[in-house]
């Protein structure tokens, strides 16, 4: 509930809290983000990958549900979006938006296509966001595979004791066979072969958020040559990253957006219900040992256990994958973890505990994964709920190596150029259509109820968000 958690006014206030909580090993903050700062790690070129960075901002992907239906190609919304994202002052874009390999393997009937016949647009929008950059920028391309939250079928890697339950028809469809495995990384040839035609600097192989490549590293239960053990668990991201290589050259770049934590899905407690509003989250009713999370510990699944996670990245790191953008939990399942928010989308849940839990969790998980492998360039997500004190945090991670990089994604739809204007200025005052993101989750609530995506604080966006609140009406519900 909106100012439940968040009512902190100075970051004094923000840090008595996370001290309170105990986090005050995970979540730090510099005290100066100011441009007159001597060495401030935020604006500091450096070394990502094979790349040379002018800051260490990264946008992470965000896409909008607002792709051509039919062909998959970028609509003015996507270039608007992509055009914004260019202007953002961001020196990475981390994937601009997940582009599905494939027409089937869509998570929502709009979303982007990484196919031949949309080279040319994609391409197009490409040489718009360079432009509207004004300095180099490197964009990687999100290819994605959504697995059993796929819009053409259910591609199930294993099945899941809850999440069968809310994917129509899962219970009872079959696994994917091995066979059909092996054709869906082989997909990754000619999508990465369109993102680099397009312009891409690089591409990254989406193993994050519950999608294909994630259930696929959790398919602990599967039987076969790509079930059980690690070895095997990991076996199709390592097919599709080989993939990316014949469909590129082998020098071409491949990053991984990659969770390091699964954890379990959560659901609605109505007996935590307050009037407008859904109830307290709470876990589902799994068995336990939880067989079915990558990175989560298997006797409480509430809590990491990177073991897996940091070995995989091990493994890609000695076939050549050297950047990674950590995320963690999934949007239809345990949205809390992996966009920490007291206000959540429609489809969520009311928070249990302080959201600066989630936020630690990512700092934690990315600075684990950079300590073990130091030579991996780590971008870092769980920013955007600490409003006006993530460039703070980023400052303080950044300084201390806690990661190479920190992505931003809600905060540049709310305040598209917010980090240009911090690396400027040192501060972001709001203004028309420039607000920073308070994480009222509007611009996830809209696709969930068949809206576009778009921030409540964008003029674009008034109407869809006035039909949105119409429609939460209708069902007894507010947002916030
Ligand atoms: C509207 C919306 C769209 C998103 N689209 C993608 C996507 O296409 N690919 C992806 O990896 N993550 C996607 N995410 C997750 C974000 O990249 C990011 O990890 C998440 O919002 C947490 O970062 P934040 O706290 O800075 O918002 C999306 C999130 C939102 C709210
Ligand atoms: S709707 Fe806007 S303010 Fe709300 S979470 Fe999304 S980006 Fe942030």
């Amino acid at each position: 509930m909106k100012g439940e958690y968040f009512t902190f006014k100075t970051l004094g206030e923000l840090r008595g809290r996370v001290a309170g909580l105990g986090l005050a090993g995970e979540i730090g903050f510099a005290d100066d983000i100011a441009p007159g700062r001597r060495d401030r790690a935020i604006a500091s070129p450096a070394r990502f990958g094979p790349f040379q960075l002018r800051n260490r901002l990264v946008a992470h992907p965000m896409e909008g549900w607002d792709g051509d239906a039919d062909t998959g190609a970028p609509t003015p919304e996507v270039l608007r979006r992509w055009e914004r994202m260019g202007a953002s002052g961001a020196a990475l874009l981390w994937g601009l938006e997940a582009f599905a390999v494939d027409t089937p393997y869509r998570a929502n009937g709009r979303q982007l296509v990484m196919a031949p016949d949309n080279t040319g647009p994609i391409s197009a929008g490409l040489r718009m966001i360079r432009k509207s950059a004004g300095a180099p920028v490197v964009i990687g391309a999100q290819l994605t595979c959504s697995g059993r939250w796929s819009r053409g079928g259910v591609f199930l890697m294993h099945h899941h004791p809850d999440l069968d339950r809310r994917v129509k028809g899962a219970e009872s469809s079959p696994l994917m066979t091995d066979t059909q495995v092996e054709e869906v990384a082989g997909l990754y040839a000619r999508a990465a072969g369109v993102a680099r035609e397009a312009g891409f600097d690089f591409v990254d192989v989406k193993a994050c958020h519950g999608y294909w490549l994630n259930e696929a590293l959790a398919a602990k239960t599967r039987p076969g040559a790509y079930g059980g053990g690690l070895e095997n668990r990991m076996k199709p991201l390592l097919m599709a990253v080989e993939a990316v290589r014949r469909g590129t050259d082998a020098g071409f770049p491949v990053g991984v957006r990659f969770s390091m934590f699964d954890g379990i899905p959560f659901e609605e407690d109505p007996a935590f219900r307050v009037p407008g509003l859904k109830g307290r989250g709470r876990p589902a009713s799994c068995p336990l040992p939880y067989r079915w999370g990558f990175g989560t510990n298997e006797d409480d699944p509430t809590v990491p256990d990177p073991a897996e996670p940091l070995a995989v990245m091990g493994t890609l790191l000695e076939r050549g994958v050297g950047m990674f953008n950590l995320s963690c939990g999934c949007p239809y399942a345990n949205s809390h973890l992996l966009r920490p928010t007291e206000t959540p989308p429609v489809d969520a849940y009311q928070p249990h505990h302080d959201p600066l839990h989630e936020v630690a969790t990512h700092f934690r998980l990315a600075a684990l994964a950079k300590l073990t492998h130091p030579a991996a360039a780590i971008a870092g997500a769980g920013y955007s709920y600490l409003r006006g004190f993530k460039f703070h945090a980023a400052e303080h991670n950044l300084a201390a190596g806690r990661a190479d990089a920190a992505g931003l994604g809600r905060a540049l739809l709310s305040y598209p150029d917010e980090i240009r204007r911090v690396l400027d200025t040192g501060a972001a005052p709001s203004a028309r259509g420039k607000v920073v993101c308070t994480g009222d989750s509007a611009c996830t609530t809209g696709p969930r109820l068949g809206f576009t995506s778009g921030c409540v604080y964008d003029p674009a966006y008034a109407e869809v968000i006035r039909d949105m609140n119409a429609r939460l009406a209708g069902m007894g519900l507010r947002r916030k």
